[in-house]
């Protein structure tokens, strides 16, 4: 099915300059960016984002994290967009992702992995919303 998913361009690859090669990874896997802009995260907008891992002890890492330079906030768009971008991110851990992933060509670390994308369908719609109005996304 026709799908949208939400994706982050997180701190690590901002900083790097990878907005654009991450994008072309995107682009080329078929995915199409329907909504897009750069912000510096709050504090509290990382916490309800992140809401669902804060009894987990990497919580106050990963909130720090993710406010520590601008993100890059998207809304891809493309058939089976939630499996599909799974599968172009690689594992979440860089040393397990496949050849040709966002994260086995980019990422640094578990933490620093520059990129989140949405794990199932319900999420996608919860993640979509905090972050874009439905007139900022069209596709
Ligand atoms: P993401 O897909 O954005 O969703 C939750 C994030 O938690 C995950 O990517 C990782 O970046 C981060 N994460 C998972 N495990 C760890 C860990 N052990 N240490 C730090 N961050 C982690």
């Amino acid at each position: 099915a026709l799908e949208r998913t939400f994706s982050i361009i997180k701190p690590d690859a901002t900083k790097r300059n990878l907005t654009g090669s991450v994008n072309a990874v995107i682009e080329k896997a078929g995915l199409r960016i329907v909504a897009q802009k750069r912000i510096q995260m709050t504090r509290q907008q990382a916490e309800t984002f992140y809401g669902v891992h804060k009894d987990r002890p990497f919580f106050g890492e990963l909130v720090d994290f993710m406010i520590s330079a601008p993100v890059v906030v998207q809304v891809l768009e493309g058939e089976n967009a939630i499996a599909k971008y799974r599968e172009v991110m690689g594992a979440t851990n860089p040393a397990n992702a496949a050849e040709g992933t966002i994260r086995k060509l980019f990422a640094n670390s578990v933490g620093e992995n520059s990129v989140h994308g949405s794990d199932a369908p319900e999420t996608a719609a919860v993640e979509i919303a905090q972050f874009f109005a439905g007139n900022e996304i069209v596709g």
